[in-house]
């Protein structure tokens, strides 16, 4: 078996796969003219500025400046390797690679140490789940979880287990299997006693909940304590292997119908999680008692656009749900938000009042992420004061104003207007001037008002006419090999002023001694170097004309070289300043005369 994928594979296998079918894995695209658009993976934003070519089979984000072909796609998305990527998209397509790659898990290569903490948490697990199931030790752990309504079934699918009351049972089950005692330190299974440098476990008579990440590998746990002892749940630390803010629980098992429902159920424990499972609800996730981060959002963003968040309904859960659910709108989410009466929690709720009642009445009815807002902001209040009232009315005004479409600003108005008896005019007015008010203190700058619902534009910086002028040129050699030798011969020596591009060049014209024509996904490849890629994919981007005119080409070569006449004219005047002050006037109209046929020259 080699150890190395050859070059005829890669072309079988970049031409085999769709760039924009591998994409749809991650990012929702939608078809606008001949290319596909959706919200950037790889940088938080809510309107799409990330487009992918179908016939270049090139991607390019213009707000970040990401770019590449399925190959980079994959191994920027997942942080794994060209090989790696490689052997991914061959298992799509169904190509035989018969390579033999360090031992992969999901795909990333793993040191020594990783692949020890991952196997011990493995091992553990599975050792738990035993403890609590089959064992006398473990039947009050399991009694417990029973009468609080947990399945076997929920209790086998999640691998919920149990830590035996003991300080040293785990230190000694790992070193007596050749776990280094130092590693499972560091994975956070056992703990170091500083006085004397021995071992106690973490995790003691504690409910274990594995924590998975989304290829399914064990890589921490959460323990909940059966009685009264503090914390509730003892967490794993933060490991090599553990980050609790890219971590959402159950995502590896709800993912399947994450996708198929193309929504998800945002729960704050896994208690709840698991108990909405039971009652039907299996695209649940949950944060590890965090609050949800950017890297939480850029997981999602790959597989939905809508969520419905589903926290305790009392004061803190209230408060976390709207904290959470701006989040989530900024960066573009359709949300809805999941209310239980008098400060219960789902599980509690599904307790009482059964799975029925539960996907009706809670996840069913849950409120629009405006609807939400509306009773949070009331909570407090005593609307029966004209003073709470105004200041009720004022917020909603000003939520009112934040809205991009004109009709929901309207209905939200109305709905006001009906409550309180208040005129629509009156209410239109306030809002508007509310509106015109926020713009002027934010100078514009502030993106939550009426933020456009278009296509993000290209932010292009305003670049110099050479800038340009190189990359229209680089864009036509891309395009033809005719073109390309035509502008070496124009540029008779001289480079391009952007050392990028004149690296691109370069590449380019030794691409082109082997290839007749270019295939721009297989140039990207031949590139290998991570920002030229993201240039060639921003350039290929651009819209040019099919053909371009000998004269086109000629006037393009004048700008790039005239930039660096320019630069020579610009050191010439510093010189000749220079002879003047030393007045050295022989010298002086030496250079003058140099740089009047310098100008002539442009
Ligand atoms: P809750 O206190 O709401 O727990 O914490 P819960 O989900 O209702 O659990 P039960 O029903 O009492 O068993 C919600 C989440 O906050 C984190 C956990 O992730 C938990 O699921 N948490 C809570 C901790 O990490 N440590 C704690 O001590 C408590
Ligand atoms: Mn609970």
């Amino acid at each position: 078996m080699a150890d190395r994928i050859a070059e005829e594979k890669i072309d079988q296998i970049r031409q085999a796969v769709d760039v924009v079918e591998v994409i749809s894995d991650y990012v929702q695209l939608k078809k606008q003219g001949r290319n596909y658009f959706g919200l950037c993976p790889f940088h938080g934003e809510s309107t799409p500025s990330f487009s992918v070519s179908p016939d270049k089979q090139i991607y390019h984000c213009f707000g970040c400046g990401a770019g590449g072909n399925v190959f980079s796609f994959l191994m920027e998305l997942e942080g794994i390797s060209f090989q790696e990527a490689a052997v991914k998209l061959a298992a799509k397509v169904n190509i035989d690679l018969d390579i033999n790659l360090p031992s992969a898990n999901g795909g990333k290569k793993v040191s020594k140490e990783l692949q020890s903490m991952l196997d011990a948490h493995e091992l553990l697990r599975k050792f738990y789940h035993h403890l609590l199931v089959n064992t006398n030790e473990g039947q009050h752990a399991l009694e417990y979880l029973l009468n609080r309504g947990f399945t076997q079934e929920s209790i086998d699918k999640f691998q919920i287990g149990y830590s035996l009351n003991s300080w040293d049972f785990v230190h000694k089950f790992l070193a007596k299997r050749d776990f280094s005692p130092e590693s499972m330190e560091k994975a956070g299974l056992i703990i170091k006693r500083e006085r004397d440098g021995t071992y106690f476990d973490r995790f003691r008579d504690r409910i274990m909940f594995p924590i998975f990440d989304r290829h399914g590998n064990t890589i921490a746990f959460s323990g909940r304590s059966l009685g009264a002892d503090e914390p509730k749940y003892l967490n794993s630390p933060e490991t090599a292997i553990f980050n609790k803010s890219k971590i959402l629980y159950n995502y590896h098992l709800a993912k399947p119908s994450i996708k198929k429902l193309q929504h998800a159920v945002l729960f704050e424990g896994f208690a709840d999680c698991i108990a909405a499972d039971r009652s039907g609800v299996e695209n649940g996730i949950a944060t590890m008692g965090t609050s949800l981060t950017d890297e939480h959002i850029s997981l999602l963003r790959q597989s939905i656009q809508s969520i419905t968040i589903c926290y305790d309904s009392d004061k803190a859960g209230i408060e976390a749900a709207y904290r959470a659910g701006n989040h989530l709108h900024e960066a573009g989410f359709q949300l809805r938000v999941a209310m239980m009466p008098d400060g219960q929690d789902p599980d509690e709720y599904i307790k009482k009042n059964g799975p029925d009642k539960f996907r009706q009445e809670v996840i069913g009815a849950s409120l629009t992420w405006m609807a939400f807002k509306f009773l949070y902001f009331r909570r407090g209040k005593n609307l029966q004061f004209e003073g709470d009232r105004l200041s009720y009315i004022e917020v909603i005004i000003k939520e009112i104003s934040k809205l991009n479409k004109a009709v929901e600003r309207d209905h939200y108005l109305r709905q006001l207007a009906a409550e309180f008896s208040l005129s629509l005019e009156a209410l239109q007015q306030q809002q508007k001037q509310m509106f015109f008010d926020e713009k002027r203190k934010s100078n514009g700058k502030n993106e939550i008002f009426h933020k456009p619902i278009v296509m993000a534009k290209p932010v292009e910086e305003l670049k110099p006419a050479h800038y340009t002028a190189e990359r229209c040129l680089i864009a036509h050699m891309l395009k033809s090999r005719d073109v390309a030798y035509k502008v070496q011969e124009l540029l008779a020596g001289e480079t391009f002023n952007s050392d990028e591009h004149q690296a691109i060049i370069t590449y380019l014209l030794a691409f082109y001694e082997d290839h007749l024509e270019l295939d721009t996904s297989a140039f990207l490849i031949y590139l290998q170097d991570d920002n030229l890629r993201r240039m060639v994919a921003t350039i290929e981007m651009m819209s040019i004309n099919d053909e371009v005119s000998d004269q086109e080409l000629t006037d393009y070569i004048k700008q790039v070289l005239n930039y660096q006449k320019m630069l020579k004219i610009k050191e010439k005047e510093v010189e000749l300043k220079e002879a003047e002050r030393q007045s050295d006037f022989g010298k002086a109209a030496a250079i003058g005369l140099e740089i009047n046929q310098l100008r002539k020259l442009l």
